[in-house]
């Protein structure tokens, strides 16, 4: 069977870490199966080359990559990289596991990871990234794509990076419309998203504080970007992918019933934990499932003491505002 990969505007749950591991990825991709990719959020290359094959399978989430099998034509790797964890022995380990489509992170911006000289601090040194780009196209010959911010603490360079990435051979790009500085304050600059579809000769899915339809239906657009990536607005409606190939709009209080069902599916996909780590694990994601005029209703949940308790109180949640 050959890989076929959808560059005409597909719609991408993006990697975060901490929420979208491999339990998470498959009940996404069973409930919620319009999404047409997910990533995994990173996984570190090292630098003493001492991963095993078993341990980079389990975590992508399979035994053995099979493109016959659907969860690995829609997931795909995302790698971090420093200079000095990047050779040709790690590339040509991930190569040939058979693994089709590996994104590399420029985009992380946490202090550990840019003090390691990986994620985004590359958008600030051409040179290194030069060397990881080409260290990564000559030792893999699947598609590989990069997910990058604007910049790094500011986008003078932005241009320059896009010739680059794009003459070192990258097949796609994210791009996060924010720099590093910026975090995730303010808002995504789509403008400069839509320079950069542009600008370059390959794919730009554009990426930053996708929550709606509406949204969706403003910057997924073939002037703007040749599709979407979205995080946070993906975890508070993951059936929005849905909804844009259905062109289908909800009321609030189809929503409501929609986002239960979904922290039920939560549940089920980690009963193996107790429920202690469950109720952890529910109210780490609060944030995201709740869109922010919901501030009581968070704060509520957040104090819950039993799991019991924090579910009576999610689902006897009532649209603030008429339909
Ligand atoms: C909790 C969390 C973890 C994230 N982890 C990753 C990651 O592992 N790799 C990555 O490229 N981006 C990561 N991101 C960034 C998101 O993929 C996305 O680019 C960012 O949230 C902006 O998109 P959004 O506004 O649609 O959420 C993370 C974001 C969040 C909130």
């Amino acid at each position: 069977m050959e890989y076929h990969i959808k560059v005409n505007s597909p719609l991408i749950f993006a990697p975060m870490e901490g929420v979208t591991d491999h339990h998470f990825r498959k009940m996404i991709l069973t409930e919620y199966p319009s999404w047409d990719y997910i990533y995994t959020d990173f996984l570190r290359l090292s630098t003493n080359q001492n991963y095993k094959p078993s341990f980079i399978l389990k975590f992508f989430g399979i035994d053995q990559y099979d493109l016959t099998d659907k969860y690995c034509q829609k997931v795909i790797l995302q790698i971090l990289s420093t200079p000095k964890s990047t050779s040709a022995y790690n590339i040509l380990q991930i190569a040939d596991l058979g693994f089709q489509w590996i994104d590399l992170n420029l985009g992380c911006p946490s202090k550990q990871v840019v003090s390691h000289k990986g994620g985004s601090y590359l958008l600030s040194n051409l040179k290194e990234l030069e060397h990881i780009l080409t260290t990564i196209r000559k030792n893999f010959q699947g598609y590989f794509s990069v997910k990058m911010r604007t910049g790094y603490k500011n986008s003078e360079n932005f241009k320059d990076l896009l010739h680059l990435i794009e003459d070192c051979g990258v097949d796609l790009i994210t791009l996060h419309a924010r720099t590093q500085t910026e975090l995730y304050r303010g808002k995504a600059n789509w403008e400069m998203i839509k320079q950069a579809s542009k600008q370059s000769n390959i794919p730009i899915i554009g990426n930053g504080d996708i929550q709606t339809l509406e949204q969706l239906r403003q910057f997924n657009t073939p002037a703007t970007c040749q599709g979407v990536m979205v995080g946070r607005g993906a975890i508070r409606r993951p059936w929005l992918a849905q909804q844009w190939y259905d062109n289908k709009k909800f009321s609030l209080a189809q929503e409501n019933t929609l986002r239960v069902a979904f922290m039920h599916k939560i549940l089920e996909t980690y009963d193996f934990l107790d429920s202690t780590a469950r109720l952890k694990k529910m109210k780490k994601l609060t944030h995201y499932l709740f869109d922010s005029h919901e501030s009581i209703k968070k704060s509520q949940l957040l104090r819950s003491n039993t799991l019991r308790e924090f579910m009576q109180e999610a689902e006897i949640v009532k649209p603030q505002f008429k339909d």
